[in-house]
């Protein structure tokens, strides 16, 4: 595991661990921004997508085992060093251990695919959301933005978006309007809670 070289920006690091195109897009968000930086992307997956992408990107990521994260201080001491602002997770699938919470106390935020409680719990992620929207023909959808506690999506609320539904949505469909809601929402979520 690598750490970073400090300077003067607030830091945002990003844990994820799939696809990322939350992860880079907020990358995408800050890259010019002065004050903000997008340090770190980390993921427990080696072969995850995301880190694929910030590797081309040239974003510094750290790979690490569950272990790390569960059985050790590693991570957490990783994470020290970098001293970050705020953690961002973005499709990262493990829970954060209490130590974290501890440690780092309304630092660490979470995107959720649905309007919070509705649908949210363990397990609850990606398509196994959609499907539940799809099923029960709801009228609209939406994205939480949320606090991470001990339990999976339930801390404090910081934002919601909806979107309404149309009679004809299918999973490609419903996953494109909340993915839109994520990229245009998330970042600016992040860059209130640095203010
Ligand atoms: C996002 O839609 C995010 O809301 C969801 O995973 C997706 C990750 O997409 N997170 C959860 O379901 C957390 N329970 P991405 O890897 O392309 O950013």
């Amino acid at each position: 595991m690598e750490q970073s070289a400090s300077n003067s920006k607030k830091k945002i690091i990003i844990l994820a661990s799939g696809n990322g195109t939350n992860a880079i897009n907020i990358y995408h968000y800050f890259r010019e921004n002065k004050e903000v930086e997008v340090s770190h992307i980390l993921s427990n997956n080696k072969t995850s997508r995301v880190l694929r992408r910030a590797h081309d990107l040239g974003i510094k990521c750290i790979h690490f085992e569950k272990e790390d994260l569960y059985d050790s201080s590693n991570l957490l001491n990783v994470i020290k060093d970098i001293n970050p602002d705020v953690i961002a997770l973005a499709g990262f699938l493990l829970k954060i251990p209490i130590s974290f919470l501890q440690e780092f106390p309304n630092q660490i935020v979470n995107i959720h695919p649905s309007l919070l409680p509705k649908y949210g719990g363990e397990g609850m992620y990606g398509e196994r959301v959609f499907k539940k929207v799809l099923k029960n023909n709801d009228k609209e959808a939406g994205i939480t933005i949320h606090y991470v506690n001990e339990n999976y999506d339930e801390g404090e609320i910081i934002a919601q978006y909806k979107v309404e539904l149309e009679g004809n949505e299918d999973l490609l469909s419903l996953e494109d309007k909340i993915h839109a809601l994520e990229y245009e929402y998330y970042p600016k979520e992040i860059e209130k809670l640095l203010d």
